[in-house]
């Protein structure tokens, strides 16, 4: 084994020591009500793209505003041995995020740090392609591919076009999805994003493309949506559920805001589905640790997972399919887009987008091993 593999499993495996969320069933990622933005991140946002409060108060299943101290899971003790070493050479800062202020911070931080070099690297969708072959060169073409993929996908074909007045795009990142469905139906779109950043450049965008009156956004959190129910026919979630800490409630309020008859589609990254009582292995679970703790997510589920709570929550004709083989080249791509000059640039000057870039290549070796299945999820609310 090559040294650069060699630290590279030694750091995995020596995060798969730590405890995992999936082997407690009252894990938060399949409860109700935790934090929403706090005052702090708030604060300093621009008052076009300050946060939004939900105009729906939820009762019973109210998500309490958990101070930070309440709902961050307080620092594990330091290890001791050869494993607390690896935490102090450790130069990445390994973290852990329940389901806290703290995530929803850092995500926020995250996307407000990267998100410009991506722009101008990859464009507005911050999300894989689809590619048919994976021979496919032009990747921004594979971007677009994966949106109408997935509305093919749902059941949206060209007779159903007509349905998809208003649309929610959850997690919009800089309204990449938003504007095509706003041209792609004439519908109204409102984006919501965690990034103040990102709620900026996706209106000016917007307003460049002549989409203003279509497309509006806000910073608001998705698990707490500032929009009464049944207010869409298409409520879009690409690539922002991975984020999401608590994914009944997730689940829970895009079915809230669908319309009767309205359509969920939730791409997602996946970790691989399991077997009754089999767990992740120390391997797969300290590789999804390092990635978590990079990208700002939440412990993962399963498509299985999903699928249930869609169920759960009430939606019909739910279908899931598994996409990993079609994204293959996606994070290759993105790898060799770090070799342009304006990323090295970046790199340079950003440990946020260094760790973003360092963890292409646990992306890659989680895909790899099949631990990261990339996932699509679709169903309706009853009429
Ligand atoms: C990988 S980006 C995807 C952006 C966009 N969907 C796209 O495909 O271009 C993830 C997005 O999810 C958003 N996000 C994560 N957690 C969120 C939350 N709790 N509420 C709202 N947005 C959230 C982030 O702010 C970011 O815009």
């Amino acid at each position: 084994m090559n040294p650069a593999a060699l630290i590279l499993t030694c750091l995995v495996l020596a995060h798969g020591q730590h405890t995992d969320a999936f082997a407690n069933p009252r894990s938060p990622l399949f409860g109700h009500g935790h934090g929403v933005c706090p005052p702090s991140s708030r604060e300093n946002m621009p008052s076009t793209c300050s946060y939004t409060s939900p105009s729906t108060p939820t009762s019973s299943t109210s998500i309490p505003r958990a101070s930070s101290s309440s709902s961050t899971p307080a620092s594990p003790a330091p290890r001791k041995g050869f494993l607390g070493l690896l935490d102090k050479v450790n130069p990445l800062k390994f973290r852990e995020f329940g389901v806290g202020n703290e995530l929803k911070d850092g995500i926020a931080a995250f996307y407000d740090e990267s998100t410009g070099i991506w722009e101008e690297v990859w464009g507005d969708h911050l999300h894989h392609g689809y590619y048919y072959t994976g021979k496919e060169k032009d990747h921004q073409k594979a971007q677009l591919d994966m949106i109408e993929e997935s509305l093919r996908f749902s059941g949206i074909g060209v007779a159903e076009e007509s349905e998809i007045k208003r649309v929610v795009d959850v997690g919009c990142g800089i309204g990449g999805s938003s504007r095509y469905l706003a041209r792609k139906f004439g519908a109204q779109v409102r984006g919501i994003t965690l990034s103040p950043f990102q709620c900026r450049r996706a209106q000016a965008l917007t307003h460049k493309s002549g989409l203003e009156d279509s497309a509006k956004f806000e910073v608001a959190d998705a698990l707490a949506m500032p929009f009464s129910e049944q207010s869409f026919d298409l409520v879009w979630s690409m690539e922002s559920g991975e984020h999401m800490p608590d994914k009944r409630r997730f689940l829970k309020e895009l079915v809230r805001v669908a319309a009767p008859g309205g359509r969920v589609i939730i791409v997602t990254w996946c970790h691989r589905n399991l077997k009754p009582g089999e767990r992740l292995t120390r391997f797969e679970r300290g590789l999804l640790k390092l990635i978590n703790s990079i990208y700002f997510l939440p412990p993962w589920v399963s498509m299985d997972a999903y699928v249930a709570l869609a169920q759960e929550e009430g939606l019909t004709e739910v279908k899931t399919a598994d996409w990993t083989r079609q994204v293959k080249p996606f994070w290759p791509a993105v790898l060799r887009s770090c070799l342009n000059l304006k990323s090295i640039k970046v790199l340079l000057t950003s440990s946020t987008v260094r760790r973003g870039a360092l963890a292409i290549l646990y992306m890659m070796l989680g895909y790899s091993t099949g631990l990261i299945r990339f996932g699509v999820i679709t169903g309706r609310k009853p009429k």
